[in-house]
């Protein structure tokens, strides 16, 4: 009777493994492809020096390749990178550093450079990527985007 007990407890921990299992593969594999998930496949870029940031310039590049135009400006402190293409019809954000925010020129739409391009008002329903930037020596790199980048289905080509 006890084997039998043991063989029934051994059946149903197996069951709920496989049951956990099948619930976070689906789990797992959206993350990696979501918007906060795992930044794979892009590729470490030099976008410009951290001494130019601090003297109160913007940077402007390009990433995750030329067709992606950004800006890098530097916000209380922190660097704060974003895709210059409006989440809501693709128009190019221009930044103004007094309210610490891009606004699109089209519909009018504002994102807050200070809170990871956060959509404040206007026809845009998503927030602007942000370039995810560190820092080596004095080089600011650009290594992934979080968030996807407007008129794409990945942000990576090919
Ligand atoms: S394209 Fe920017 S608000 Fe419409």
């Amino acid at each position: 009777m006890q084997e039998k007990q043991n063989a029934r407890r051994g059946f149903l921990k197996a069951a709920a493994g496989m049951t956990v299992a099948a619930v976070a593969a689906p789990a797992l594999l959206a993350s990696q492809n979501s918007k906060n998930g795992s930044f794979y496949g892009y590729e470490d870029k030099v976008i410009g020096s951290l001494s130019k940031l601090k003297s109160g310039a913007d940077m402007d590049f390009s990433y995750p390749d030329a067709d992606s135009p950004c800006k890098a400006v530097m916000v209380d402190g922190k660097i704060k990178a974003y895709s210059l293409l409006c989440t809501h019809k693709g128009c190019p954000i221009m930044y103004n550093a007094s309210k610490k925010a891009f606004r699109c020129p089209c519909h009018f739409s504002e994102f807050d450079a200070e809170l990871d391009g956060q959509m404040i008002i206007g026809q845009a329903t998503e927030n602007i990527p942000e370039i995810l930037v560190k820092v080596k020596n004095d080089k600011v790199i650009a290594y992934g985007v979080n968030g996807l980048i407007y008129g794409r289905e990945s942000n990576l080509k090919g």
